[in-house]
């Protein structure tokens, strides 16, 4: 039977993390980090599915059960088969197989990714037209089936690869020219918890309203200023606002101590700037270097305790191999 590969890249929030979850716009880089997941039909009403990397071998569930009970490392990839059924009106045994290139704790995307694979795989093999937005609402729909929360901005990513300009729940989604990124990334050692923190900033919205407004105001003000210095590669003022940033991230709550340390190393090694990426709470840090100062700051990283992952930023989007 016809078997569908398809791959998709990890991402990291360049500019205006939880700001984007309030409609605000951020900046996001797909990396060279992938998960790739394989799918074809079977004829024996269950779906299959092998994962070893979140830990899930040998799963089977027949179709009538899909969406019930999912182990956690699978949830995305169940709910995205199901809402592809839904969508489609299609049912069909299914053999899938996912393996990622990249640890789910780093804090790349990998539930995003691996939605992307799947219904992408789905979408070839059933012969379903989507085009790119299309691929995101359906995608979409399964990450807020899922956790509830979020802006999309890793499922962007994750289809249309580069660097883009992203407005929550895909409102804007522009591809930036920015063939070159020099970051250095960071791993704290501490896997985050996005819904967690996405929450904690709810709260701390809801009880300090106007603060956090006036916070997510300001991460907008250097996003669009950011926009424009990625375009220009004006690396020294891309630095500056990466600095601001991480200083309006520090005020919202969402920094930690390890993501500091590592932030001030990667400074002192001669960092343009640096910030951390995503929800913060632990994941990753960037820090944007010169070629001259990337081995310094990779290693006072590591001498600050974080692990350095060597990803490329402006990765290709989702492709079916
Ligand atoms: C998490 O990587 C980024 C957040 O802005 C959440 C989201 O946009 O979905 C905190």
């Amino acid at each position: 039977m016809k078997e569908i590969e398809v791959s998709a890249p990890g991402k990291l929030m360049l500019f205006g993390e939880h700001a984007v979850v309030y409609g605000h716009p951020c900046i996001v880089t797909a990396v060279d980090q992938r998960i790739n997941v394989s799918v074809k039909q079977t004829n024996n009403n269950r779906v299959e599915i092998e994962a070893p990397d979140v830990g899930v071998v040998g799963y089977t569930k027949a179709l009538s059960l899909l969406g019930e009970d999912i182990p956690k490392g699978i949830r995305f990839l169940e709910i995205g088969v199901r809402n592809f059924f839904e969508k489609f009106k299609e049912q069909s045994g299914l053999k899938i197989v996912s393996r990622s290139e990249f640890s789910s704790e780093f804090g790349f995307g990998s539930s995003s990714a691996v939605t992307v694979a799947v219904t992408k795989a789905l979408a070839e093999l059933f012969s379903a037209r989507l085009s790119n937005q299309e691929l995101f609402n359906l995608c979409y729909k399964t990450i807020l089936d899922v956790q509830g929360v979020g802006s999309g901005f890793d499922l962007a990513a994750a289809i249309w690869g580069g660097t883009i300009w992203f407005v929550a729940g895909g409102k804007e989604i522009t591809s930036l020219a920015c063939e070159e990124l020099p970051l250095v990334v960071g791993y704290t050692g501490i896997k985050a918890d996005t819904s967690a923190l996405v929450r904690q900033v709810a709260v701390f919205y809801k009880s300090h309203t106007a603060k956090a407004e006036e916070i997510f105001e300001k991460i907008s003000v250097i996003v669009r200023e950011a926009r424009s210095r990625l375009e220009e590669k004006d690396w020294q003022s891309l630095g500056q606002l990466m600095d601001e940033d991480q200083e309006l991230l520090e005020d919202l709550g969402v920094s930690t101590v390890e993501l500091a340390n590592l932030i001030t190393a990667a400074k002192d090694a001669g960092a343009y700037g640096a910030k951390l990426s995503g929800a913060g709470g632990g994941d990753c840090m960037i820090a944007l270097v010169s070629r001259e100062a990337k081995a310094s700051a990779e290693e006072e990283i590591s001498k600050s305790g974080g692990r350095v992952l060597n990803v490329y930023a402006n990765a290709k989007g989702v492709v079916v191999k």
